[in-house]
C-alpha cells in the first residue's frame, strides 16, 4: 500500500469507477492515507458500501456520486456536487472493454465508449485542472492501458481510446509540472478485476499472471509522487512494453483476442 501526502494530494480526492476493480482500490488507498473520498459510479448502493466502510476503518468523509460518465451533462452534476470542496487529486478511472469484431460492433456502443473513454477523461482534466492550477498543487491520474501505443486487434476502438489518453496525460504532464500539479497516466498490465474476467482471458493460461489491484494502484501512486509522465504498471510488462516491437505487440495481442472473441461468439451460438 502507498501512503502519499494529504497536504498536496487532499483533502478531498474524486476517483471515477469507484464501485469496483482498480479504482476501489485507490478509494482503499487514498483513504489509508487520510484523505477523502468523492466516489463516482452508476452502482450508487455499492459506492455508499464502500465509503461506509473505509469511512469506518479510516476516519475518513465521503461522498458517494451515481453518474453514467458516458451522459453528456455529467461534468454539470458532478461540479454541483464537489463544488464546496477542495480537491487536491482526480483519479479518471472508470473505462470498460468490449472486445469484438470491428466490423461486427454496434456503432452505437462505439460511441458510448468513446464518451466514456475519451470525452470523460478530457472533461474531468480540464474542469478539475483549472481548479488545481489555481490552488498551485496537486494531482491527476487517467487511466489507459497497455496496447494505448501499439494497438490490439479485435479491441480496436477501446485500444484507440486508451491511445488518447496517453497523448493527452503525458502532454498535460508538461504543461502543468509548471504549476505543481502532477499528471500522470497510469497502463495496468492485465489486473485482476471484474473487467478483466469480463472481457473472457483465461487467467490461468495466461503468459504472466495477472497483478493483484494492491500493486497496479500502489504502483501508480508512486509514479504520482514522482510526477513521471506515464507507468506500466508490472515490471516484466514495463520491460515488455520497451522492448517488443509494436508490430510483434500487435500480433501476440491480435492472436489472444482473436481466440477469446472466437470463444465467445461459439458461446453465443451453442
Ligand atoms: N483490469 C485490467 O486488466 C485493465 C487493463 C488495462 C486497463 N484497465 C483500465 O483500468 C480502469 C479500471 O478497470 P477495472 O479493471 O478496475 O474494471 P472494473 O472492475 O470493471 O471497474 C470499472 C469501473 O468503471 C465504472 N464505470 C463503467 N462504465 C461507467 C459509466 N458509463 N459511468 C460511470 N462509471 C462507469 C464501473 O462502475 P459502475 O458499473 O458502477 O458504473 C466500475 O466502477 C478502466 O479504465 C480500464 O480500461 C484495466
Amino acid at each position: 500500500m502507498k501512503h502519499i501526502d494529504k497536504g498536496i494530494f487532499g483533502p478531498w480526492a474524486v476517483i471515477t469507477g469507484a464501485s469496483s476493480g482498480i479504482g476501489k482500490e485507490f478509494a482503499r488507498q487514498l483513504a489509508a492515507s487520510g484523505i477523502n473520498l468523492i466516489l463516482v459510479a452508476r452502482r450508487l448502493s455499492l459506492l455508499e458500501e464502500i465509503g461506509e466502510a473505509l469511512a469506518k476503518d479510516y476516519t475518513i468523509a465521503y461522498r458517494a456520486i451515481a453518474l453514467d460518465l458516458s451522459q453528456e451533462g455529467f461534468l454539470e452534476k458532478l461540479t454541483a456536487a464537489t463544488h464546496d470542496l477542495d480537491i487536491g487529486l482526480v483519479v479518471s478511472n472508470a473505462g470498460a472493454a468490449n472486445p469484438g469484431l470491428f466490423l461486427s460492433s454496434d456503432p452505437d456502443m462505439m460511441h458510448k465508449t468513446v464518451r466514456l473513454s475519451v470525452l470523460a477523461h478530457l472533461d474531468l482534466a480540464h474542469h478539475f485542472g483549472a481548479k488545481l492550477v489555481a490552488r498551485k498543487r496537486g494531482g491527476i491520474i487517467l487511466l489507459s492501458g497497455m496496447g494505448a501505443s501499439q494497438g490490439v486487434p479485435y479491441m480496436a476502438n477501446d485500444s484507440a481510446t486508451r491511445a488518447y489518453v496517453l497523448t493527452l496525460g503525458e502532454t498535460l504532464h508538461s504543461e502543468l509540472k509548471q504549476h505543481h500539479v502532477h499528471v500522470t497516466v497510469l497502463l495496468p498490465s492485465p489486473t485482476y478485476t471484474p473487467l478483466f474476467e469480463q472481457i473472457g482471458f483465461d487467467a490461468s493460461s495466461a503468459p504472466l499472471r495477472p497483478m493483484t489491484t494492491e500493486q497496479c494502484v500502489s504502483e501508480g501512486l508512486t509514479a504520482l509522487c514522482d510526477n513521471r509522465p506515464s507507468h506500466v504498471a508490472g515490471a516484466l510488462y514495463r520491460m515488455m512494453n520497451r522492448l517488443t516491437p509494436h508490430s510483434l505487440f500487435r500480433e501476440m495481442n491480435g492472436r489472444m483476442l482473436h481466440k477469446v472473441v472466437m470463444q465467445k461468439q461459439r458461446g453465443a451460438i451453442t
